[in-house]
């Protein structure tokens, strides 16, 4: 009999490294990979694009109308890039002008009614892996494994550094630092689900473990939960 297909459900502050493991995850188990905070930074590159004012309810629920999101996997990323109405997005969503904005977007409650409606429709056929702040908490309270993820926020800010650089070299460590602490605050001081650890959720701090450390851990963590729904 084929082992039962579970929903992992992993949150955590920014740069923790959710992503990778989510995607290391997914390719060990065929599961699909979405990564929730990729809706979060469409919708407020759109916004961005269309000056949508983030006091304004009535031009907020006309942009959401307005805006389909979808996910097709990209072999070359292994990982799947989000599409917005039909534009591939990925190339611009993690620019930084969508970084200083994205937690102020995520915060409003019909952004996130409209992205978490979408998410647990997502989540139907389970073999799901999602990361993001409030994916076992509000997403998916019944998953059957909840990670939450931690590491030292040096490690978190260098980590982020290095990604951005890549694709610009004019970033600053400090100005990295400020963002991650800014989006941390607003993340999980915000009325809507704020980031939480779910009562139920492991914490996994990987602040020194390897990325095969991890991976092994958290393989195991999944191949006892997939045994205790067989039993
Ligand atoms: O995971 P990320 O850094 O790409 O997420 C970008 C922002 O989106 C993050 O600052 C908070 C928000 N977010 C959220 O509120 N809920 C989620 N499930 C995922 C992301």
């Amino acid at each position: 009999m084929a082992a039962p297909r579970i929903i992992i459900a992993i949150d955590g502050y920014s740069s923790c490294g959710k992503s990778t493991l989510a995607k290391e995850l997914a390719a060990q188990l065929g599961y699909n990979y979405i990564d929730s905070g990729a809706m979060y930074r469409a919708i407020t590159l759109y916004f961005l694009r269309n000056n949508v004012a983030l006091d304004n309810p009535i031009q907020i629920l006309d942009a959401i109308a307005s805006i389909n999101l979808s996910f097709v996997f990209n072999e070359h990323r292994q990982a799947s890039d989000i599409y917005l109405n039909d534009e591939n997005a990925e190339p611009y969503i993690r620019d930084m002008i969508v970084a200083e904005k994205v937690s102020e977007v995520a915060a409003i409650r019909e952004v996130r009614s409209f992205a978490v409606g979408q998410q647990k429709r997502m989540g139907r056929k389970k073999g799901i892996i999602m990361d993001g702040r409030d994916i076992g908490t509000a997403v998916f309270p019944d998953a059957e494994l909840k990670l939450f993820m931690t590491a030292d926020p040096a490690v978190r800010v260098m980590r982020r550094f290095k990604e951005l650089y890549t694709s610009n070299p004019n970033i600053t460590i400090e100005e990295v630092k400020h963002n991650l602490e800014l989006r941390d605050y607003i993340d999980s001081t915000r009325e809507e689900s704020p980031l939480r650890q779910a009562s139920d959720a492991i914490l996994l701090d990987n602040s020194s473990l390897t990325r095969e450390e991890q991976l092994s851990k958290v393989l195991e963590m999944v191949n006892t939960r997939i045994a205790a729904i067989k039993h």
